[in-house]
């Protein structure tokens, strides 16, 4: 592997998908500013251009809307070629053209990260985005908790779409009525690794119902048609607190409402552990039933600082079966497909999340494994947005900024020892 020419391909990946101020995840099938996305841009910024990480996460939050929320897209400059764009998602309620539902919060976190290379000069900055992430979490505590957990009202919320942990919720729901549309991300991306036309009628068909209601919080949420705790919220958004409780705390701020917050999720952490499957799993909360999946984001335990021995065996197991783990659903799941988009590949930023809470609680074994097979994966099959677990086949394009991101502030041989 010649890691300082991928250090260098990575980089450029990083500055080709710049477009001033945002970075787009990849040239033509995401044309816009995705939330989480930008979170792992601005890090992999961070580690060559600390001005231009600050500036990511500026953007991003400039697109905050008053009531606290910072939407899953911004659309500053309209592209025909994604849809559903801002014509469809028909969300006026912020400064900038918007989707009408939220990502996993991981902007805290990276957010600490930059400031913690650029104490000194990023300190006024760090003072000004401290307020807008607190009223952002402040909207997750509001509007999509319950006991604990951290909900999704729509598959995109959690980033992972089509993740058969939505797969009863998301038949409930009968599209009728949803109407014609053309659908734009087959033709970038074979349709096979894509999600399928009965999801995208649900995905459209919940766009329409949160649109009918303007995207009001309190309008939509006595009945909402489709309500799914998510470990990849609850995990991300509690590790999200941590960060932001210190980062609170050495601003010399009120930190007690921070403090409240990570207690109830560590409450809804518990929750979400399933013990007939002996993982941590999503709950359909229309229902009371957990979906009974061993997903990737089931692995995210350690990252918000959970310990648990059972998911530590669990993943020996899936990392010795398999050639480029973590898969996003585990291969013994009837609907395991691994090439189909959150349904069986292997997600690099995924797999950060989970290596990075590795090495924190104290398994640096585990954490090398898992660092050491993404680093092949990338240095063999590129920075693909994702790669089946089995043979590392990429998929979505090989011009990732999330990979890229990833590459540099983790997988890379030149980042160190972890
Ligand atoms: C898409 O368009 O596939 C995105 O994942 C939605 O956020």
């Amino acid at each position: 592997m010649n890691a300082e020419a991928l250090d260098e391909e990575a980089r450029g990946i990083l500055r080709m998908n710049d477009r001033g101020g945002y970075t787009v995840p990849t040239d033509g099938l995401y044309p816009y500013q995705w939330n989480w996305d930008s979170g792992f841009a601005a890090w992999g910024f961070a580690q060559f251009d600390l001005e231009r990480a600050w500036k990511e996460v500026e953007t991003l939050f400039s697109g905050q809307w008053p009531n606290g929320m910072v939407p899953h897209i911004l659309f500053h400059k309209p592209d025909p070629g994604y849809f559903p764009g801002p014509d469809v998602w028909g969300a006026t309620n912020g400064p900038v053209p918007s989707s009408g539902v939220s990502q996993p919060p991981v902007a805290a976190t990276f957010v600490r990260a930059i400031w913690d290379k650029d104490r000194d000069a990023g300190q006024g900055r760090l003072q000004d985005l401290l307020p807008k992430m607190i009223d952002w979490h402040r909207w997750f505590m509001t509007w999509r908790q319950e006991a604990g957990m951290i909900f999704i009202t729509h598959p995109w919320e959690a980033g992972r779409d089509n993740a058969p942990d939505w797969d009863a919720a998301m038949a409930a729901i009968n599209p009728e009525g949803v109407g014609e549309y053309t659908r734009r991300d087959t033709s970038h991306v074979n349709p096979e690794m894509r999600p399928t036309k009965y999801d995208y009628d649900r995905y459209i068909w919940l766009v329409q119902q949160g649109r009918a209601k303007g995207w009001d919080e309190a309008r939509m949420a006595p009945d909402r048609p489709f309500k799914v705790a998510d470990p990849t919220m609850t995990f991300i958004l509690l590790r999200a607190n941590r960060d932001l409780l210190a980062m609170t705390e050495a601003l010399g701020a009120d930190t007690r409402e921070i403090k409240g917050w990570i207690d109830t999720l560590e409450q809804g952490c518990a929750a979400l552990w399933n013990e007939a499957l002996g993982s941590y799993d999503s709950i359909n909360l229309r229902t009371g039933t957990y979906s009974g999946c061993v997903t990737s984001a089931s692995y995210l335990c350690w990252y918000a600082g959970v310990e648990n021995d059972r998911m530590l065996a669990r993943l020996r197991a899936e990392t010795s079966n398999l050639r480029y783990p973590v898969p996003s659903t585990t291969p013994s799941h009837p609907e395991f497909n691994g090439k189909r988009y959150w349904r069986g590949p292997t997600w690099a930023i995924l797999n950060t999340l989970i290596g990075m809470g590795l090495s924190e609680a104290g398994h640096p074994e585990a954490a090398r494994l898992l660092r050491q097979t993404t680093q092949d994966l990338i240095a063999e099959h590129g920075f693909a947005e994702y790669f089946d677990p089995r043979d590392g086949t990429p998929a979505g394009g090989g011009t990732f900024t999330w990979t890229a991101a990833v590459w540099l502030a983790w997988a890379s041989p030149s980042v160190g020892d972890l």
